[in-house]
C-alpha cells in the first residue's frame, strides 16, 4: 500500500473512533450520571441505565439529580407519565441552582383524573424570583408513549421543547434590565410527589391512594453542556448559539395559539403595578 493510501486509511479509522467517543460521551447512563434525592427504593434503574422509573405511594414520592452542575447546557429526556388517574400528582424535569436568590428552570406535568388532559406547566425564576408560569396542553396522549421535553439553557436565551417543537422561549434581555441566569450553575432534578392541595383542578380533586403506587418512566437522558469547574472550552457546541429560525418561530407561533392555556404575560389582572418587563419584548 502506498503510504498516502495508509495514511488516508489510517485518517478513516481515526474519525470512525472520534464518532463513537463523541456517541459515547454523550448517551447518559443514569447509573452513573444522576443520584437520589428523596424516596429511597422508589428510584429504580433498568435496561444498563437507559431507564429509569420513579414512583409515589401514600408515603412519599421519589426524585434524583444529575451529579454534575452546569453553567450553560441542553438536556434532553423522555418521559412517559402516568396513565389512567393521575389526579393530584406531579411530575417535574427541572434545572435549579442552590441558595436563596436561586434560578430556577421548571417542567412540571399536573396529573388529572382519567380521561382529563394533563397539564404542562412551566416557569422561569431568576435571582429567587419567579412569576413566569406559562402552561399548555399537550397534542398528544404523554402517557401511552415516550415524549421528549428539552431544557436548553444558553446564554442568548432559554428554550423549552416538547418533541423538538419550542413551545416556549425566555430570552436574554439584560441589557434591557430584566435578570437572565448567568453566574449560578445549576442541576437537573426530576421528582414525582403528591401535590393533591393544588395540582388538579386547583386542588379540587385529590389522589386516588387505592391507585398507588404511580409510576413514571424516564429514558434516554442525556446533558450536553458546560460542567462546572470544567475547561470553559471542553463544552463546545451547536447548542451555545441554538436560537429558532423562521420555522422554529412558525411552530412556536402555532403551538401557542392552539395550546397555550395560560400565559402570565396576560394575566393583567395579576400584575396591578404592570406586566413584567419581558411581556413588552420581542417573544422570539
Ligand atoms: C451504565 O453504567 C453502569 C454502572 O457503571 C454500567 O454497569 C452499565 O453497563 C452502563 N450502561 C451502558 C449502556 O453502558
Ligand atoms: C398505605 O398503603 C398501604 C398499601 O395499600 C396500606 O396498607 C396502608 O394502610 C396505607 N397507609 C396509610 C397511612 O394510608
Ligand atoms: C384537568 O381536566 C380539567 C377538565 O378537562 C381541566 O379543566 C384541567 O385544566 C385539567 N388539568 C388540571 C391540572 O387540572
Amino acid at each position: 500500500m502506498d503510504s498516502s493510501i495508509r495514511a488516508t486509511k489510517a485518517l478513516h479509522v481515526l474519525v470512525a473512533t472520534a464518532f463513537l467517543l463523541l456517541a459515547a460521551a454523550s448517551a447518559g447512563n443514569f447509573s452513573q450520571d444522576v443520584s437520589v434525592t428523596f424516596g429511597g427504593p422508589r428510584t429504580q434503574i433498568f435496561n444498563g441505565g437507559q431507564l429509569l422509573t420513579l414512583s409515589l405511594d401514600n408515603i412519599t414520592g421519589s426524585g434524583f439529580e444529575s451529579k454534575n452542575q452546569y453553567l450553560f447546557a441542553r438536556f434532553d429526556v423522555q418521559l412517559k407519565l402516568i396513565p389512567g388517574d393521575s389526579a393530584g400528582t406531579v411530575t417535574t424535569f427541572y434545572l435549579s441552582s442552590l441558595g436563596s436568590n436561586h434560578d430556577e428552570i421548571d417542567f412540571e406535568f399536573l396529573g388529572n383524573s382519567s380521561g382529563q388532559p394533563y397539564t404542562i406547566h412551566t416557569n422561569v425564576y431568576t435571582q429567587g424570583v419567579g412569576n413566569r408560569e406559562q402552561q399548555f396542553r399537550p397534542w398528544f396522549d404523554p402517557t401511552n408513549a415516550f415524549h421528549t421535553y428539552t431544557i436548553l439553557w444558553n446564554p442568548q436565551r432559554i428554550i423549552f421543547m416538547v418533541d423538538n417543537m419550542p413551545i416556549r422561549v425566555f430570552n436574554n434581555y439584560a441589557a434591557r434590565g430584566v435578570p437572565y441566569p448567568t453566574s449560578q450553575p445549576m442541576r437537573l432534578y426530576t421528582s414525582l410527589w403528591n401535590a393533591d392541595d393544588w395540582a388538579t383542578q386547583g386542588g379540587r380533586v385529590k389522589t386516588d391512594w387505592t391507585k398507588a403506587p404511580f409510576t413514571v418512566s424516564y429514558q434516554n437522558y442525556n446533558a450536553v453542556g458546560c460542567v462546572a469547574g470544567a475547561p470553559a472550552n471542553s463544552c463546545n457546541g451547536p447548542w451555545q448559539t441554538q436560537g429558532l429560525d423562521a420555522n422554529g418561530r412558525n411552530r412556536i407561533r402555532w403551538i401557542q395559539q392552539k395550546y397555550m392555556i395560560y400565559n402570565y404575560c396576560s394575566d393583567v389582572k395579576r400584575f396591578p403595578q404592570g406586566l413584567p418587563r419581558e411581556c413588552g419584548l420581542p417573544r422570539f
